[in-house]
């Protein structure tokens, strides 16, 4: 198993991308830390159903506190933390920077950004005293380029971006890997108002991601299979950014 008994905790696991990817790590061995808003624990369930190890804990990622007790039981059930994928996100659905109000702005990059550093900084200590760690963080291709979202979730996909590269010239040296993933348009409810609107021929290949596509190379990069691998942006997304 590619992640046995490697302790793993995924925000925002209780929908989309983060579903997929708790149930992937899982069963490849993972003791897995649903970090969520509400619907933690079905995913729990589902994990214990297949002989899994899971547990569910309550999370607003804007809150401080939160993160802090979500890293501290981690560590009180499983043990120290090895996997954080900061998954959690919200999407601005195209806002233009002149419709977008500061509380708007602030919301968008305090989830989208400020969270990934709020979570990172809570478990980076723990890894570098073992010398050892994978942050995973879900980026975009909005990340990369404009016009795949609106102007705040653009500038805090754009964020984790330069955060993930800072994060790595700063702790790459202690064994800790720190790397993000920018997918393409995947259909989960995030974007399922949209997709009729994301024309598919803007993609050579003319399909959507599914979340299975993108847990695979999250199970990559958090296990000891990505050797050589961090500060790395990884796009998945089917050549949409070629052009
Ligand atoms: N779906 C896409 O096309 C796409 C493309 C590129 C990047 N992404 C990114 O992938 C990640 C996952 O997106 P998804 O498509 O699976 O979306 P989703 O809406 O299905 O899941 C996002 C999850 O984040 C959780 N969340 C939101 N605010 C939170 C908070 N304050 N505290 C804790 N959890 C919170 C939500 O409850 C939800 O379960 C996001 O960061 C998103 O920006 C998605």
């Amino acid at each position: 198993m590619r992640l046995n008994n490697k302790v793993a905790i995924i925000t925002g696991a209780a929908s989309g991308m983060g579903i997929g990817e708790a149930i992937r790590f899982a069963e490849e061995g993972a003791k897995v830390v649903i970090a969520e808003l509400e619907g933690t624990q079905a995913i729990a369930e589902k994990i214990k159903g297949f002989g899994g190890e899971a547990i569910a804990v309550s999370v607003n990622v804007m809150k401080t506190e939160d993160i802090k007790n979500c890293v501290e039981l981690t560590d009180e059930i499983f043990g120290p933390v090895d996997v954080l994928i900061n998954n959690a996100g919200v999407f601005d659905q195209y806002a233009k920077s002149l419709d977008t109000a500061i509380d708007q702005w602030n919301f968008f990059l305090y989830i989208n950004l400020t969270s990934i550093f709020e979570f990172s900084n809570a478990v980076l200590p723990g890894m570098i005293e073992r010398g050892t760690g994978s942050i995973v963080n879900i980026a975009s291709i909005a990340g990369l380029v404009a016009g795949k979202g609106g102007a705040a979730y653009t500038t805090s996909k754009h964020g984790v971006i330069g955060y993930t590269k800072h994060l790595t010239s700063e702790y790459a040296r202690y064994g800790i890997k720190i790397n993000a993933i920018c997918p393409g348009t995947i259909e989960t409810p995030l974007v399922k108002d949209f997709l009729s609107n994301i024309p598919k021929v803007l993609v050579p290949t003319h399909t959507f991601g599914t979340t299975e596509q993108v847990s695979v190379l999250a199970l990559n990069l958090a296990s000891d299979e990505a050797h050589f691998m961090s500060g790395a942006i990884v796009p998945i997304e089917d050549g949409f950014t070629v052009q």
